[in-house]
């Protein structure tokens, strides 16, 4: 399996191009099973789980084809096509790589009547059930069945509609939920709907086929189904996880870093933390300019759904506060697992103890190099920020959990200074 080593203690300075949304990429592919039509998804960026997404939609029948781009330039052009559903199967081989797989239920129930989805399945942060998923397609008007680990969906004469309060906020519920419900045979009302900006992006690419939804970016979804959606073409937004964590990287390692293409509203509720923390941020004509010159001071975040603070920046942000001046408080409130980077911190000299669901961060002067093993996306993403600021070498194994969120990250790291280098096994 491949390594990335990191000679760490250099400033980061220059400029990084944001890509293109993982978390908005795998809710905008699945949307092409909903047409018989082409969809192009432009700044697509350059991910394992995106290749693992083609794959499970030609499984189902789906063109895809990646329209010419140079290999130096960021993101890809993929048109995807279903002229019509050969399978409506999602296999377990599939579906075990990658949870984000059980985005083609909804879309597939909508336009064939029928899906059969291997459940995911839990992952290192967490078990991750998908009752949520499953209880809003009901409400729409699904017969729902689990066996041999696999969840059959149906509604052989067309989804009615229907109305469904979410218990408990949900991204892929609700991006199932939203993308059953356009093509329903009457109205639909979801509240309690997640509200992060890839809900957004879900739901402007939809009205963008020619579905009909109001509410988008509030709690509550109005959608009136429709007979038919058409082709689009869609560019996907900048990824707000990739952008926040580049800012720890340059506040991490007391650099100045541009990240191009976002602006100050992607960053949501992450700026006001980092700017708590001490870090500058300030927008310029192509981005955002981030620079730390002073001491990092310690600072309290407590996850929770858009619009506060993202769990998925939560690894990310404690790497940076491991050498502020002062503790930090870490509450996660998402998933009961997500703390599985704070042993590989600690072997680099960072002093964070966990009690349940909350880290306190006791700021250390130094990091040293070390080996150190990812164990998941974001924990990796952690790992490597430690590595930019430690004294030394840092060795981070099983990457692969890097290349499914980060496209091109070495290069985007050299390029702004960084001494990191991926060591391939084979
Ligand atoms: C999405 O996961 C993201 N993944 C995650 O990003 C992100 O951390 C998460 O949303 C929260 O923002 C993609 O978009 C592909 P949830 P998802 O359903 O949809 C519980 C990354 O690093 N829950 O909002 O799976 C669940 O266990 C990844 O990019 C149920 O109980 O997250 C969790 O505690 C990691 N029943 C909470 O809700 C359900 O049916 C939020 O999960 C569904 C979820």
């Amino acid at each position: 399996m491949d390594q990335i080593v990191i000679r760490g203690g250099r400033p980061l300075k220059g400029r990084i191009p944001i890509s293109g949304a993982k978390n908005a990429a795998l809710t905008l592919l699945p949307c092409a099973l909903l047409t018989d039509e082409p969809l192009t998804l432009r700044n697509l960026p350059r991910l394992a789980d995106i290749d693992t997404f083609g794959h499970l939609l030609n499984n189902h029948g789906l063109s895809t084809t990646i329209e010419g781009t140079h290999p130096e330039e960021f993101g890809r052009v993929m048109t995807v096509r279903a002229n019509r559903i050969t399978s409506t199967v999602a296999p377990y081989d599939i579906v075990r790589k990658m949870r984000a797989s059980i985005l083609v239920l909804g879309p597939l129930l909508a336009r064939a009547g029928e899906a059969t989805v291997s459940l995911p399945g839990g992952c290192a942060i967490g078990n991750r059930p998908i009752d949520l998923h499953l209880k809003a397609l009901e409400a729409l008007g699904a017969e729902i069945e689990l066996a041999a680990g696999y969840v059959k969906a149906s509604a052989k004469s067309g989804l009615p509609g229907g109305r469904y309060v979410f218990p408990l906020v949900s991204v892929g519920a609700t991006e199932n939920a939203v993308m059953a419900a356009v093509l329903a045979r009457g109205p639909s009302i979801l509240e309690n709907v997640a509200r992060e900006p890839e809900i957004v992006d879900l739901c402007n690419c939809l009205v963008a086929m020619g579905a009909r939804i109001e509410g988008i970016g509030t709690e509550t979804l109005t959608i009136e189904g429709v007979r038919d959606l058409h082709g689009a073409t869609y560019a996907v937004m900048p990824d707000r996880i990739e952008a926040g964590s580049y800012a720890c990287a340059a506040a991490i390692t007391g650099g100045e870093v541009e990240l191009l293409g976002v602006g100050e509203a992607v960053l949501g509720s992450t700026l006001a933390s980092l700017r708590e923390a001490g870090v500058e941020i300030t927008p310029t004509r192509d981005g955002l300019m981030v620079k730390r010159t002073g001491t990092l001071h310690g600072v309290n975040i407590s996850t929770a759904p858009y619009p506060g603070f993202p769990t998925d920046m939560q690894a990310q942000f404690m790497a940076m506060l491991t050498v502020a001046d002062g503790a930090s408080l870490l509450t996660e409130t998402i998933f009961e697992n997500r703390f599985m980077h704070v042993p590989e911190l600690a072997r680099m000299g960072a002093d964070v103890t966990v009690r349940g669901r909350s880290a306190v961060v006791r700021g250390v002067a130094g990091l040293n190099g070390a080996q150190v093993m990812a164990t998941d996306l974001r924990a990796s993403m952690s790992l490597v920020l430690a590595g930019l600021a430690a004294e030394g070498e840092t060795t981070v194994s099983r990457i692969y959990h890097l290349d499914r969120g980060y496209e091109r990250l070495e290069e985007k790291l050299s390029a702004v200074g960084a001494d990191i280098e991926r060591i391939s096994d084979g």
